[in-house]
Formats: C-alpha cells, structure tokens, sequence
C-alpha cells in the first residue's frame, strides 16, 4: 500500500509507543522519574499512547493521571488512530483497517453467552464484551466465531476483556502504520506494555519492554532478541527499558 504523505507533523526520530492502564500508568513516582528523565533528554522523545480504552476514556485518564498529551493516540485496541495536538482522527486509516467489518454478525453469535456481557462504546469500530469468570464460554466464542469464519481478531486479556476487532487492526497492526507513516527508518523506538492485548505490538520486533507487574497471558510469550523485560513495574520498567536500549 502506498500511504498519503504525513502532513501533520515532522517525522518522529526518537519514540516511545506505550500502553497506558498498568504500563505508563500505575505507579506515580516511577512515571515522575520517567517524565523528569526525559525531559532532560536533549533529543525529544515522541510519545505515542496505545491504548484499550476509547478516545474519551484515554482522555480522561490523561488528565487524571496527569500526563502529557500524546502526539499520537492509538486508541480502542488499535482500531481509532488520532493524530497531532487536535488529535485528528486519521481518515486514511479507518477505511484501510473496517475491510470485511461486519459487527452485526458478530453481535449475533456472541448473544449466545450470557456469562459474556457486551460493553459500552461510542461506536463499533470493536465489539468489545466483560467474561464474568467463565473461560469456559470464552473459548467456545473463540471457536464459534472461527468456525462462522467471519473476519476478525479475538484478543482476550487480564481475564476478562474481550475484545473482537476488525482484521486488519489491532495494536501491532495499528502501530506498524504508524511507524510506516510517521516515523524515521532509523528512529529509537521502545514499546511497551503489560496484557494480552498489547502482544502483537511486543512481538513486532521492535525493542520492546514488558513490566515486571504484566499478566501471566503476556509474561507468556516468546523472547525475541530486541524484547526487554523488566524488573521494575510501569513506568519503572519503562525507564529500565529506555536506559537498557538507548543509554550510553
Ligand atoms: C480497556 C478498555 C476496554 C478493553 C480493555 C482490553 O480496559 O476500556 O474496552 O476491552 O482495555 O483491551
Ligand atoms: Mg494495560
């Protein structure tokens, strides 16, 4: 695919592209020490948020937790990207990412599973669902939807966040057009986060960190030679990751 020119913003030379609930955010003095640290860098650092919640919500959670704004929010899983400090949603990339989207028969199936209870969003952009402790009926909606071969991606993370997003998104598939779009061929990129839904964009290949405070679902995964994993919880981690990869 050939991707419209990136008139937004000057392409990113050094980013952090990080999780927010349980990664950045989690333990305040770890995430001060972080932001002083940076702040200190001569070089700025481009922070990207790649987060589950919607763009509300992650709003919401950065004035609380009083944070920077992004300079690009990923939001609702990898399936909203808004850009610059308006935080335009990129058009481009909705229509890429809602190919063979179809929410109503997805909707449909997952009516099956009372114990499975649908969660309130702005849109459908995902069908997102709470599994009441019942991994039993988790995987039999895994397996349903497959076998209905409707187009999707089925992430289940920290125990109880379903959510079901259109193929072509996701956090890895979010990031990577980012990255494509936005950022330098030879920028200093670290990813970072702490549940299942953050593994695609861990996996990458990119240096990427996971916290010492992450769920059992992405301590899991496979090593690869640019993952770092931490011994200090989020932003703590972070900070470790950072130094471990780009400090010398
Ligand atoms: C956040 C979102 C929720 C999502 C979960 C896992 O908690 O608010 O909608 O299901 O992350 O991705
Ligand atoms: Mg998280």
């Amino acid at each position: 695919i050939i991707l419209m020119r990136n008139c937004y913003m000057q392409m990113i030379t050094q980013m952090l592209a990080t999780d927010l609930d349980g990664t950045l955010v989690g333990d305040e003095k770890h995430l001060k020490d972080l932001l002083t640290y940076y702040e200190g860098l001569q070089k700025k650092v481009t922070l990207v948020y790649v987060t589950g919640r919607h763009r509300e919500s992650a709003l919401e959670l950065i004035k609380e937790a009083n944070i920077p704004m992004p300079s690009i929010l990923i939001s609702d899983v990898g399936t909203g990207i808004y850009i610059g400090n308006d935080l335009k949603p990129d058009e481009e990339w909705n229509l890429l990412m809602k190919k063979n989207w179809n929410p109503e028969a997805i909707k449909k199936i997952a009516s099956h599973y009372p114990t499975i209870v649908p969660q309130k969003l702005p849109d459908e952009s995902r069908i997102s669902y709470t599994a009441q402790e019942d991994e039993g009926s988790v995987e039999k909606l895994k397996q349903e939807l497959l076998q209905a071969n409707i187009p999707h991606k089925f992430i289940f993370s920290s125990g109880r966040d379903i959510d079901i997003l259109p193929e072509a998104s996701g956090k890895g598939s979010a990031l990577t057009y980012v990255i494509e779009k936005y950022v330098e061929d030879q920028a200093s990129i670290l990813i970072a986060g702490d549940s299942g839904n953050d593994e695609e964009m861990i996996r990458l290949g990119y240096p990427s960190v996971i916290v010492a405070n992450a769920q059992p679902e992405l301590i899991a995964i496979q090593d690869h030679p640019q993952l770092f994993r931490a011994t200090k919880n989020c932003a703590g981690g972070i900070h470790e990751a950072w130094l471990h990869f780009y400090d010398n």
